[in-house]
């Protein structure tokens, strides 16, 4: 898990409504998995990165079976996790599980008390999955802070590679000292640090504050192969403008997040499709360093900054706009945003432009009600120190540029 996981996952979008009776007319396969699958890999998501699937709650039945062991609803899965696990397999997919660490999942069903870990690794190992989400309702801490720990040596022993995804810290509040980030980092791939997603904007603000008003604990802790999770991209359902889609994919990325779409891909529109296939979004989400990235600037005009510093010297610079009247014009240089002297390419992410920067050149950028514009830049070029040298003399200083006495380039 070198870079950030991408996929699809139900329980946002779907809750315990899985098995499809939902809307009949969606649902040519055999089940909702399976018809995700085929979109997955029918329509594009598949090549971008978007490999899992995730089962979440709701999945089992009431009961464990006579050796002890978690089993399918025999009518949501007919056939069972590992039939599914086999498709997805055959289509270039990954599966991923839900339990839970305690007596029952959040929505009720059996969960997995401490007797039950190796059993139940074993168990999801047996049928071919992928990853595995550990969630904490029905336990207390002393219990959470010997089951998370063991599932991950569970997990290990089965020699399979499961992605494990922890929501250890979510129960414990996020912050430390009741979490203890280089511990998870070292037995986790990811971890749910705060509240579930709900599908509407106030939601995926209260989000995106509670992970940057807490960035100075949380960017460190992630990396490659250990991520934090603000929960799944909700774009394609009912509660964001194609603006806060785009601001949620934008700051999803610079964050360095998991990026589970949890929407119905059967009938997802191209707007919200086209953002979540886009590939400057992605790849900035999916850089090989893993460094999470910042704000940088919260200005008073409710104009934020984010950053994120990339491989080969590039980076990524997203401007937020938490204002509700009309697009604001916000004016800056790339020296105001600590980059160093130089000349930068310029990608928007969502305009498909290029352009050229200098540091020193003052730019405006016009940002929609709660929406973004996103950045790609490269590294600077490199100058040619000789145009700068006449007849063995330096003619002037290299960066003596007048653009500040002319008017803002508009972007
Ligand atoms: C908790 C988790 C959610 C989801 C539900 C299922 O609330 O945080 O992501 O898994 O349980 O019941």
């Amino acid at each position: 898990m070198r870079v950030p996981p991408m996929g699809w996952l139900a329980w946002e979008r779907y809750r315990c409504d899985i098995d499809c009776d939902h809307d009949p007319k969606n649902c040519i396969s055999e089940n909702l998995f399976m018809e995700m699958a085929d979109r997955l890999s029918e329509d594009g998501w598949r090549e971008l990165g978007y490999v899992y699937v995730n089962i979440d709650d709701c999945w089992s039945s009431m009961k464990r079976d006579d050796n002890g062991r978690l089993q399918a609803d025999p009518k949501r899965f007919p056939g069972g996790i590992h039939k599914l696990a086999r498709y997805m397999h055959d289509r270039g997919l990954k599966l991923g599980i839900y339990g839970d660490m305690g007596t029952h999942t959040c929505g009720g069903y059996p969960g997995t008390t401490l007797d039950k870990i190796e059993l139940d690794a074993q168990t999801f190992a047996d049928w071919e999955v992928d990853m595995f989400k550990f969630d904490g309702c029905y336990s207390n801490a002393t219990e959470q802070e010997q089951g998370y720990p063991l599932m991950s040596k569970a997990l290990n022993a089965t020699g399979r590679p499961i992605a494990y995804s922890c929501s250890w810290p979510a129960y414990q509040g996020g912050l430390p000292p009741k979490v203890n980030y280089t511990q998870l980092g070292e037995i986790c791939n990811l971890w749910r640090n705060y509240g579930d997603i709900q599908d509407s904007w106030d939601s995926v603000l209260n989000i995106i504050n509670w992970f940057f008003d807490n960035q100075d604990v949380l960017v460190s802790a992630a990396g490659p192969g250990k991520w934090n999770d603000p929960d799944m991209l909700i774009a394609g359902d009912f509660g964001l403008s194609m603006e806060q889609s785009r601001s949620q994919m934008a700051i999803w990325a610079i964050m360095a997040a998991p990026l589970f779409m949890s929407n119905d891909l059967c009938t997802i529109n191209s707007g919200a499709r086209s953002i979540l296939q886009n590939k400057i979004a992605i790849g900035i989400n999916q850089d090989p360093m893993g460094i999470q990235g910042r704000r940088i600037l919260k200005e008073k005009s409710g104009i934020d900054v984010y950053w994120r510093p990339l491989s080969k010297n590039a980076s990524a610079l997203v401007f937020f706009s938490r204002r509700n009247d009309m697009p604001y014009r916000y004016q800056t240089t790339l020296s105001k945003l600590n980059y160093t002297t130089g000349s930068y390419q310029i990608y928007d992410a969502f305009t498909e432009k290029t352009m050229t920067l200098k540091d020193s050149t003052s730019f405006v950028v016009s940002v929609n009600p709660t929406g973004v514009v996103m950045w790609y830049v490269s590294a600077p070029a490199k100058r040619n120190i000789r145009q700068f040298y006449r007849g063995g003399r330096l003619q002037g200083s290299l960066f003596d540029d007048d653009e500040n006495a002319i008017s803002p380039v508009f972007l």
